[in-house]
């Protein structure tokens, strides 16, 4: 089994939760078991999610991330995701009424074979791993996730993309009756959510497909049955409930800077130096936190994976090309 090695070493022991206790006893359980049966684990640990099921995956080999995941609690039910309203409480509350089960994502444009994926070829036709990941939300907050998936690149190499390809695009399910959000007249997004990569980024390693968070299938709210996850980016690339992905020649528009361009470019790279027009970028709200306990940490320039991906943006102005 090719197994895909990579570090990250920026997150602090100081930014360790006080879940840490309870999550160090379930990760020696998991690597004792090798392979992960997310199940046995959380009956062990005591922990009563069962709506997900289990997936089998590659844990994360860079073991000292794992006590710092924020609480799966505070992952499934603070979210964005519009289609379900604009709370953070919403998705948690009315994405349950979409329906993922049969799931079909088209993909096509520039690819020498264009075809379709279905829920078992997400689900068990690729190579699971674990990917611990900063996430920041262009918001200010941020977590840390383990999410489960496999690389962009490898969907992307099944469909052959062709050489004129220079962008990819997602679109999410638009499916009013099951999205409340998309039906309200207070909607400000023309749907469905779009998102896009330049093919250098869609193609590096850190870039994810997840299917998982925490051992399961993704929750509704995080994007069933799957999701982009840009982990130096922030978090409104990373583009839920995928059905569509096409390889274009032009760089494709994407939902937020289609509604307020001045704001949100189509970069959208974790910089503590570039300000949002209306707040500082330079710290951010670790969940979980509280008005007692901030939770206050500095943001990192490309979220603390500069030294993997700061070459795809030599010579480049990081203002302009927010
Ligand atoms: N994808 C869709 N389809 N609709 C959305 O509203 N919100 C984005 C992104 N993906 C969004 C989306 C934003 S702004 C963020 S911060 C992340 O999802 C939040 O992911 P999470 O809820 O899993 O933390």
């Amino acid at each position: 089994m090719k197994k895909r090695i990579y570090t990250d070493p920026i997150i602090a022991p100081s930014e360790i939760t006080p879940e840490a206790v309870f999550l160090k006893r379930r990760d020696i359980i998991k690597s004792v078991a090798g392979l992960a049966s997310a199940t046995a684990i959380d009956a062990a640990a005591g922990v009563g999610h069962d709506a997900e099921a289990p997936l089998s995956f590659t844990a994360d080999p860079d073991q000292s991330l794992i006590a710092l995941r924020t609480p799966y609690e505070a992952v499934t039910s603070y979210n964005n995701f519009y289609e379900f309203g604009t709370d953070k409480s919403d998705p948690a509350r009315h994405a349950h009424a979409m329906t993922t089960d049969p799931w079909t994502v088209k993909v096509g444009g520039l690819v020498e074979k264009p075809g379709e994926l279905h829920l078992e070829d997400l689900l068990s036709g690729f190579e699971l791993q674990e990917r611990i990941y900063r996430f920041r939300c262009v918001e200010a907050w941020s977590m840390v996730v383990p999410w489960i998936g496999f690389p962009l690149s490898e969907l992307l190499a099944r469909f052959a993309p062709r050489s004129e390809g220079r962008f990819v695009e997602f679109k999410t399910l638009h499916r009013p009756s099951e999205m409340r959000g998309t039906r309200s007249f207070t909607s400000i997004i023309d749907w469905p959510y779009r998102e896009g990569l330049r093919m250098d980024e869609a193609m590096h390693p850190l870039t994810l497909m997840a299917v998982g968070v925490y051992g399961k299938t993704l929750p509704n709210q995080n994007g069933a049955p799957l999701r982009l996850v840009v982990p130096w980016k922030y978090g409104f690339k990373s583009i839920k409930s995928i059905v569509e992905i096409n390889v274009t020649d032009k760089q494709p528009a994407t939902s937020w800077q289609q509604l307020q361009p001045t704001e949100y470019g189509f970069y959208a790279n974790v910089n503590p130096e570039v300000d949002h027009p209306r707040w500082s970028q330079r710290f951010e709200r670790r969940l979980p936190s509280s008005i007692f306990k901030p939770n206050r940490v500095s943001t990192l320039l490309f979220n603390g994976y500069a030294e993997q991906v700061a070459g795809l943006y030599e010579g480049m102005d990081l203002r302009q090309y927010y």
